[in-house]
């Protein structure tokens, strides 16, 4: 069961725009950090993404490519454990990308929540392009082409993954199984022992011609613990046994990332564009400038007056960095008009310095060396193109390609 667990893949990109802030970080990256030592996982730089809405200031890209590996690195993405990879290296994407295009529906795309959501927030910028248009789709590709069966983001990516799950469907119905699955799935049935092959064949029998749903069971059972197998011979058999063929494509499974609880100096979420932001590596005086100068309570015009946490942002930050004791004395100080605000948002600057800490630690080798942080990329980006390219060679197959 673990050997069949580290088997499955993660994958999950983010866009060059910007340092990450700690948004970023209580949010997604964590939680990326996490996934590495449970799966295997691919995470890339999705610049081809940031060019859809940065197409006439692509210099920010440029800029933040290697800025944001640093602040993976930071946040402790191990080269060793995860595939760090940069997506305009693997034209295979594009590749995909352009095959999924063919068949499909211009209303799927245009359906896509963030399409017009996106257009309505972003307004300063031109985004009635089919580049645009096609952000999900190329975004499905990313995902197909490793063969990913999960894919962890923020709920605003949801709809994206179930644009996937469509694609892979349907490219599945139009070209279905493995050019050579019958003889892939003889060959895997060749290794079982005769009898164990014969009670395959009737229970196969039974379903397909009878739909018995028990022989069925009992068939994949048998076959789910059959040492003699791989993995991908089990998948092959039960493909068999379903009469379905092993499909080209997979489809995916959205891993819901709980958004962070970490809100923006207003309290607004934090995000670079709304100017409430931290950055993770973001130097010591621009963070104690930063909390000192956070809004508080309206009603603490003066010291002496009493005020409410739940009104107030800094409130927020204790909740994700303060102990028991830390909270108690923020909230009681604060209803009380025992301490100050400056005061009781000290602790929360000593948090931060505390969490960023190693963070800075990690960032500094690849600060002052940043080939290494492009040695890394590179190395990714070679075990990623392995994987891209067996799945495209399978879909060329699939779609009659390889003349
Ligand atoms: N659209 C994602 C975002 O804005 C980035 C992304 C691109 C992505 N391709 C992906 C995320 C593939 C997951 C999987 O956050
Ligand atoms: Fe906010 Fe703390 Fe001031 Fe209360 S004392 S208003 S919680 S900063």
């Amino acid at each position: 069961m673990t050997q069949e667990r580290a088997k499955e893949r993660v994958l999950s990109g983010m866009r060059p725009t910007g340092a990450l802030h700690l948004g970023h970080y209580h949010g997604a990256l964590k939680n990326w950090v996490r996934l590495q030592s449970i799966m295997e996982c691919f995470y890339f730089v999705a610049d081809w993404h940031a060019l859809t809405t940065h197409y006439e200031s692509r210099e920010v890209i440029e800029k933040n490519v290697y800025e944001m590996v640093i602040d993976w690195l930071a946040a402790g993405l191990d080269p060793e454990q995860c595939t760090i990879f940069l997506q305009s290296r693997l034209p295979e994407h594009a590749e995909l990308f352009t095959l999924l295009a063919m068949g499909t529906p211009i209303g799927w795309l245009e359906r896509v929540p963030t399409y017009k959501d996106q257009q309505e927030k972003l307004k300063d910028k031109d985004l009635s392009t089919y580049g645009f248009l096609g952000y999900p789709l190329l975004q499905a590709a990313d995902i197909l082409i490793y063969r990913a069966n999960y894919v962890p983001v923020g709920e605003d990516q949801a709809s994206h993954v179930e644009l996937t799950r469509e694609a892979a469907r349907r490219f599945n119905h139009l070209y279905g199984r493995e050019a050579n699955f019958e003889v892939l799935a003889q060959d895997a049935l060749a290794k079982l022992e005769k009898d164990s092959l014969k009670r395959v064949e009737k229970s196969r029998k039974a379903w397909q011609e009878k739909g018995d749903a028990k022989a069925l069971e009992g068939a994949l059972g048998f076959i789910n613990s059959s040492e003699a197998l791989s993995v991908v011979e089990r998948e092959r058999i039960e493909s068999w046994i379903r009469g379905t063929g092993k499909s080209v494509l997979t489809e995916p499974q959205v891993l819901l990332t709980e958004a962070s609880k970490l809100p923006g100096l207003d309290g607004a979420k934090m995000s670079k564009s709304y100017n409430n932001s931290i950055a993770m590596r973001e130097d010591k005086t621009a963070i104690e400038h930063k909390v000192r100068r956070m809004p508080t309570d309206p009603a603490r015009v003066r010291r002496e007056d009493p005020g409410e946490p739940d009104k107030c942002p800094v409130w927020q930050f204790h909740l994700v960095y303060s102990d028991e004791s830390t909270k108690q004395w923020a909230a009681n100080g604060c209803r009380t008009a025992g301490i100050g605000c400056l005061e009781c948002k000290q602790p929360v600057i000593d948090a931060i310095l505390k969490e960023q800490q190693p963070m800075l630690e990690r960032a500094q080798p690849y600060v002052d060396n940043p080939k290494i942080v492009r040695d890394i990329v590179d190395a990714g980006t070679d075990r990623a193109r392995i994987v891209a390219r067996a799945t495209m060679h399978d879909v060329r197959g699939a779609m009659g390609l390889n003349y």
